[in-house]
């Protein structure tokens, strides 16, 4: 049987002396919504920039649809594959309208670039885009603010342009890293229900792995989930076989003993982030570590996007 979707293959990282990941393998099979936790430093990052081509990995391999897959940051969307940013990633100086189409951008078959800058390509396939890129944020429920700046939008709105972005690109395969990061409960809820439903659209159905702190929301949109703990998968199996699983207790127990106010694990609790190993000054220079990385990685696609559509303004919002 052929094996479709992504997989990964024993996958190691390491960061001079650090294993990131270790010896992980997963699979985010067609039609799948496949979640990855983990305690803070787990690994989950990593392993997302590694399916985005951004880390490179020193042992392992990954495959898309069995054949051995190299990714590499600005040719996701030539292979279906689509990734929202850290933080929102929108183009501030155009409008959201302009900002979906500019994730079409692979649609266009004769320089999308070209008609939005107004070079005389090609009026038809401009006309085609729009309509489409309206039908996706129609889709979302934010056609209504197709023609404002993004910076004038709330976060949550901003967040589903983000992701109206990357659909406009008909992946078959969304990234999602943190997508309910800062978003209040009922906007959580929202998500999740948006996130069911990719799978099985009658058009374009996306898979979709997703990385998330979150616990309420892996818990009510995931398929499986695959649980990382200092760079290994200690527990893989269905929102309900993790819940009963007391590795995965385990792992978020020893998280939230050192940190005085972490909550736990409780799938039920309504609570957002999980804890961190260490709640001490070392675990912070672990996270402006990570968050170096993480922005110097949105440069590296900053600097492709601009490539393919223009100056892009990162950070939209404060
Ligand atoms: N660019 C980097 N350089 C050095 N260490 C890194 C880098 N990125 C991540 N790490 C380390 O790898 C481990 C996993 O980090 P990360 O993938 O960000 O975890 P998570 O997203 O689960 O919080 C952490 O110990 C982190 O400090
Ligand atoms: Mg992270």
């Amino acid at each position: 049987m052929p094996e479709e979707g992504l997989a990964l293959h024993h996958i190691g990282v390491r960061f001079g002396g650090l294993t990131a990941l270790d010896d992980v393998s997963l699979r985010v099979p067609a039609g799948r919504v496949v979640g990855v936790i983990g305690p803070n430093g787990a690994g989950k990052t990593t392993l997302f920039n590694v399916v985005c081509g951004i880390v490179a990995p020193v042992a392992g391999s990954l495959t898309l649809d069995g054949r051995a897959l190299r990714p590499r940051p600005h040719r996701l969307a030539g292979i279906g594959i689509a990734r929202t940013l850290q933080g929102i990633g929108l183009f501030a100086g155009l409008t959201v309208l302009e900002n979906v189409m500019a994730g079409a951008g692979r649609l266009a078959r004769s320089g999308f670039g070209a008609a939005l800058f107004g070079l005389p390509r090609s009026d038809r396939d401009e006309r085609r885009l729009r309509t489409w890129a309206y039908e996706v944020l129609d889709g979302l429920g934010i056609a209504g603010h197709a023609h404002a700046a993004p910076g004038t939008l709330p976060f949550a709105v901003q967040k589903r342009v983000g992701l109206a972005r990357a659909l406009a690109a008909r992946p078959r395969l969304l990234l999602l890293d943190e997508p309910a990061g800062g978003l209040a409960a009922d906007d959580v809820d929202e998500l999740a229900a948006l996130i069911r439903q990719l799978p099985r659209q009658a058009t374009d159905p996306c898979a979709v792995l997703l990385v998330e702190h979150h616990m309420d929301l892996v818990m009510s949109v995931c398929d499986e989930i695959v649980v990382l703990d200092f760079g290994r998968v200690i527990a893989t199996g269905s929102p309900a076989e993790i819940r009963d699983d007391p590795a995965v207790a385990d792992a978020y127990l020893g998280a939230a003993d050192t940190g005085a106010d972490t909550p736990g694990p409780d799938p039920d609790s309504g609570t957002g982030d999980v804890g961190s190993h260490t709640a001490t000054a070392h675990s912070d220079a672990v996270d402006a570590r990570s968050d170096a990385a993480a922005s110097h990685s949105d440069a590296v696609v900053a600097h492709s996007d601009a490539v393919e559509a223009g100056p892009r303004v990162d950070g939209v919002t404060s």
